[in-house]
This record gives C-alpha cells, sequence and structure tokens, in this order.
C-alpha cells in the first residue's frame, strides 16, 4: 500500500527536537544504517533519508528507491554521500554546513589541553587510587607557535579561540584570504615551512584526493621534535601508522585524535600508544550541534519533499 504522506527514513540517531520540525506532515520510519540488508529493504519506500556519518549513501543504496527525492547529512562532511550517484538520479543532497563547526573546533581545542596536561592518563591512575603527581609535567600553551592545517569555517574558529592562549598563529591553505588570516593575527606560510616553526600542529581539512595522507611520515620527519599533533578532521588526513611511530620516537610530543580511517573501529595504530589521546568521532556530539544538524536538514527536507525551492544552509 503506498503511504499518503512522504516517508522520512532516519537511519542514525538524530536530535530529538528533529520530529517536532517535521510534526505530522510526514510519516518517520527507523532503521540502523549501519545494517546494510535492513537499509537496502527499508530505503525502498523511503522519499527521504537522514543520515549521520556511519551510514554509506552509496549508489547501491541510492538505486534501492525509486521514490527517494532527498538524502540529508545532519552535519558538514559528506564523504559518506555518493553525490554523483545522486545528482544522477535526479535525488537531491543536503547538509547542514555551519551546524557543528563550532563544537567541532572546541573539541581540537579540548584535545590539545588533554595532551599538553596528560589529563586522561592523570585521571586513570587516580582513579585506580594512585597518586602520581610528578610522573604528569605539561607544556603551556603560552608563547607556543600554532600551526593550522586548513583556514576553512573550524581552521578559523581554532585560530580565533587559540589567540586566547597567547599563542603565535601560522596557518597553511593555498585557498585562504590574506585578508581575513591577517583579521585572525595569523600568517600564512607553506606546509614546509608550517612543519618545521610550529610546536602545534592541529588539521581542520576535508578529505580529498589530495589531502589524504596529507601529513605522511615524510612530513612528520620535518616537524620540530616534540611537536603536539591534533586532528578532529578527518580520518586519513594524517598517515596513521607514521604518526603512532613518531609518538613511539619521541620525535611527536602527543597527539589527539577524534577521527580515524576506518570508522566505526576498535583497532588502529594509534589506539593503546602512550601520549595518543582518542575519541570516537565526537566532535560534533554536543547538544548544541546536533539540535541545530537535525533541524537543519530537517527543515531542508521539508522544502524538498513539497517541491519548493531549498536555499544552501
Ligand atoms: C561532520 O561532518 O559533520 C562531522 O564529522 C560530524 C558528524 O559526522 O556527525
Amino acid at each position: 500500500m503506498t503511504p499518503n504522506r512522504p516517508v522520512v527514513l532516519i537511519a542514525e540517531k538524530l536530535a530529538p527536537s528533529v520530529l517536532d520540525v517535521f510534526g505530522s506532515e510526514v510519516e518517520i520510519r527507523h532503521v540502523d544504517g549501519t545494517d546494510r540488508a535492513a537499509l537496502l529493504a527499508a530505503v525502498a519506500d523511503a522519499d527521504a533519508l537522514l543520515v549521520r556519518s556511519a551510514t554509506q549513501v552509496d549508489a547501491e543504496v541510492l538505486k534501492a528507491s525509486d521514490r527517494l527525492k532527498v538524502v540529508a547529512r545532519a552535519g558538514v562532511g559528506l564523504d559518506n554521500v555518493e553525490v554523483p550517484a545522486a545528482t544522477e538520479r535526479g535525488v537531491l543532497v543536503v547538509n547542514a554546513p555551519t551546524s557543528n563547526i563550532v563544537s567541532a573546533a572546541e573539541h581540537a581545542v579540548a584535545l590539545l589541553l588533554a595532551v599538553a596536561r596528560q589529563i586522561p592518563d592523570a585521571h586513570a591512575t587516580l582513579q585506580d587510587h594512585e597518586w602520581k603527581r610528578s610522573a604528569f609535567s605539561g607544556i603551556e600553551l603560552r608563547g607556543k607557535t600554532v600551526g593550522v592545517v586548513g583556514l576553512g569555517k573550524i581552521g578559523q574558529l581554532f585560530a580565533q579561540r587559540l589567540a586566547a592562549f597567547e599563542t603565535t598563529l601560522i596557518a597553511y591553505d593555498p585557498y585562504a584570504s590574506p585578508a581575513r588570516a591577517a583579521q585572525l593575527g595569523t600568517e600564512l606560510v607553506s606546509l614546509d615551512e608550517l612543519l618545521t616553526r610550529a610546536d602545534i600542529i592541529s588539521v581542520h581539512l576535508p578529505k580529498t584526493k589530495e589531502t589524504a595522507g596529507l601529513i605522511n611520515a615524510e612530513a612528520l620527519a620535518k616537524t620540530k621534535k616534540g611537536v603536539i599533533i591534533v586532528n578532529a578532521a578527518r580520518g586519513g588526513l594524517i598517515d596513521e601508522q607514521a604518526l603512532a611511530d613518531a609518538v613511539r620516537s619521541g620525535q611527536v610530543r602527543g597527539a589527539g585524535v577524534d577521527v580515524f580511517s576506518k570508522e566505526p573501529t576498535t583497532d588502529n595504530p594509534l589506539f593503546g600508544v602512550p601520549g595518543v589521546i582518542v575519541t570516537p568521532h565526537l566532535g560534533a556530539s554536543t547538544a548544541e550541534a546536533q539540535d541545530r544538524a537535525g533541524t537543519d536538514v530537517a527543515r531542508s527536507v521539508l522544502l524538498a519533499l513539497r517541491g519548493d525551492f531549498v536555499p544552501d544552509a
């Protein structure tokens, strides 16, 4: 039986406010987007599909439905959605490009501070009833040179926040406007110069053919000994084995990593390396960001289902 109301298939956990935006205008169905067979079956009847980053929306999923009009990514990155395949089938792809940028920048700062002061290890020892005060000597951020790789929206927010720690900011981004960089008090430099000058390096790039593996063993060998590296952007921008080796050798003092080349995962060369702090892709996992991401894309989905113009978010 063909349902009267358009069917919106939600394939991952989204903020409850998403349901308020849809109201009774659509029929909401849920599926676990990581269960491939279930997803392929459920999408057949769907007019809209809502995902976060765990559901792979590839050509096979898109072909499994003749009704699908819109795929919504409740977040920024579209790397789990095959956009050309969607476009070929006339399926609109929408995302929420600014919904979680503050949360992502704040998480990068949190990882940096956690590495600089070894907070997780210190916490763990005290939880084990051990008082090891002298084992945990950190470094201050003040006076350090911070290299921001990628001065897009999130990189800029990170730079603004790091300025408050009285750091010197340098950035590598071939597409950044020199005027905007200057406004942020950030000097634009080449990648090689950033690698050799920075005490702290944080990457804020999308993952593309050009950026995958950008920070590889060769790049890590150029860094200052004792550099701290943060990646809350995308897994695979930094060669994970090379980073693990560089931390073990002492070339890199420590690293804070939120994203991995394969996700979800419980196995990665960076796991268990002393000095490396990892979190399971939590950059956007705040109440505020999830609320914005969900409601922004829900509004776009409603417009698309009504056949109305969907403005860029
Ligand atoms: C994004 O691209 O929006 C982030 O990686 C966060 C997420 O996937 O939820």
